[in-house]
């Protein structure tokens, strides 16, 4: 028979009144070559955990004089949580079907065959070893990824200082305001990843993106046969998705009043519903909401609920618009060309004088958003060596004294296609273009509303903008 090989001495705790069972067991696994100890009874076993934490746990459900299910639960509680296999004598399908609830890995009938048991343990050590690799391989990812909010402005580090104390209230809804490209995601990004959630997952949705049935269908997710269209066998939610995550509601202020009513009963009762479903379903995420409107004068004209916004208002992060953080300029254009020169190949050493000067004295009306767009297109432009004011783009966006003048320039018709659609396609880029992408400004210009410029944005494939869902790692 193949033997365990497993890194690491995996330890085994076995729980058992019956010193028969606990002497076949340890003499089976000490063969394998696991660590094991042994227990008596519940109370040797609950002072063994205190000491040391156990990978796998044989636990008798019927030790004398103790309740196997809150052992069970004690066992699971520890950090990192053991793997409990329940052994049961006369096991009734109740407290077995009870136990495998409370997150019992599997149950053995005693006397188990010496084959069986060498299966679960094998299984059971098996995944925990591909859980903590998991594990492992997320800290690196997230250490080279690491979200960096950069900047040492007194502005951005009243910023960093509040992710922090929100990073340590990781259940309570947090509000990111602040204008359109100023980093509001980076800083929900920065809370999850500061926070007991980061092993958890992110996931982001904007509000906007999506009409008001898909959204909710999207958040809740939906029972089978919900509503015409529906996957057969129903679909999970984001707020099933990110359990024990954070889940980054983009562009709240846009989200229609029959919706911010239901999300309101998920924060207060901390429970949702899939549309369709009548069972109240845990929602254990943190609720990061983000918009770059005003809510407060929303709820005045009221087209905010009022007492959505107070459930949302808990804690605000404002991110200020960069043009009062000006300071910071010169450290996040290097930041950007570091960056984006390395994802280029390009071997690009830094900005002549007169290259910083203009990025500094310009009033950046996109924010951080239109900064690295402005060093990537200088990225491209410039073949190597310093980047000089000729690689800067033309700056239309924006006046040094920050107010937000923006280019209608003629749309130029080129090429063979001169339909209604083409021209259509065209004039969306160009006003996309000009406002740096921001949806709020780009739709006014058009007169068209918001969801119909993102329906347009899908159907003419214009830029690379996630307009759905995303999860990282
Ligand atoms: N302080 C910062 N340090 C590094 N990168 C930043 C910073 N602030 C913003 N960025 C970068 O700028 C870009 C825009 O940021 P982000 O998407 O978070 O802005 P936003 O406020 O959510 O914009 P919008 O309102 O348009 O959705 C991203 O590429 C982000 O990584
Ligand atoms: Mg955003």
């Amino acid at each position: 028979m193949r033997t365990l090989s497993f890194p690491g001495l995996p330890r085994v705790l076995i729980v058992d009144d019956e010193d028969g069972v606990r002497e076949g067991l340890r003499t089976l696994l000490q063969r394998e070559g696991l660590h094991v100890e042994t227990a008596g009874s519940a109370e040797d076993g609950a002072r063994r955990l205190e000491l040391r934490s156990f990978d796998l746990v044989f636990l008798d459900l019927q030790l004398p004089g103790a309740d196997g299910l809150s052992m069970l639960e004690k066992f699971r509680r520890g950090v990192p949580p053991a793997d409990v296999v329940i052994l049961t004598g006369h096991g009734t399908v109740a407290n077995t079907v009870e136990a495998m609830r409370k997150g019992a890995a599997d149950v053995i009938e005693k006397p188990g065959s010496t084959d069986r048991i060498l299966a679960v343990v094998r299984r059971v050590l098996e995944t925990r070893q591909l859980k903590n690799e998991l594990t492992w391989l997320q800290d690196r990812v997230r250490e080279l990824t690491a979200t960096e909010l950069v900047g040492l402005s007194p502005a951005i580090r009243d910023v960093q200082t509040r992710i922090d104390q929100v990073a340590h209230a990781p259940d309570t809804t947090v509000l990111v305001t602040g204008q359109s490209g100023t980093g509001k995601e980076l800083v929900a990004r920065c809370i999850h990843e500061r926070s007991a959630r980061r092993h958890g997952p992110f996931v982001a949705i904007n509000c906007a993106a999506l009409t008001e049935s898909l959204l909710e269908a999207e958040l809740f997710g939906y029972e089978p046969g919900a509503f015409t269209g529906a996957q057969k066998d129903g679909k999970d939610g984001l707020f099933a998705v990110a359990a024990g995550g954070t889940l980054f509601l983009d562009e709240i202020g846009e989200m229609e009043p029959t919706l911010q009513a239901k999300l309101l009963r998920v924060l207060q009762e901390r429970s949702f519903r899939r549309v369709g479903g009548v069972q109240d379903l845990p929602a254990d995420v943190r609720i990061v909401a983000s918009t770059n409107r005003d809510l407060r004068q929303m709820v005045q004209q009221g087209n905010f609920r009022e007492d959505l916004f107070y459930r949302l208002n808990v804690m605000t992060v404002t991110v200020p618009p960069l043009r009062e953080r000006s300071a910071d300029i010169p450290l996040l254009s290097h930041f950007f060309l570091d960056q984006i020169g390395r994802q280029m190949g390009k071997a690009l050493s830094g900005f002549t004088e007169e290259a910083m000067e203009t990025l500094c004295e310009y009033g950046w009306p996109g924010n951080v958003r239109e900064l690295r767009n402005a060093i990537e297109h200088a990225c491209i432009v410039c073949p190597n060596g310093m980047i000089d004011e000729a690689h800067l783009p033309k700056f239309t966006g924006g006046t040094p004294d920050g107010s937000d003048r923006i280019d209608r320039g003629a749309v130029v018709l080129g090429g063979e296609d001169r339909s209604i659609r083409a021209l259509e396609s065209q004039l969306v880029a160009k006003v996309l273009d000009d406002t740096q992408w921001n949806i709020s400004k780009a739709a006014a210009i058009l007169g068209i509303n918001r969801t119909t410029l993102y329906n347009k944005i899908r159907a003419y494939e214009l830029g690379k903008r996630p307009l759905r869902a995303k999860v990282a790692l």
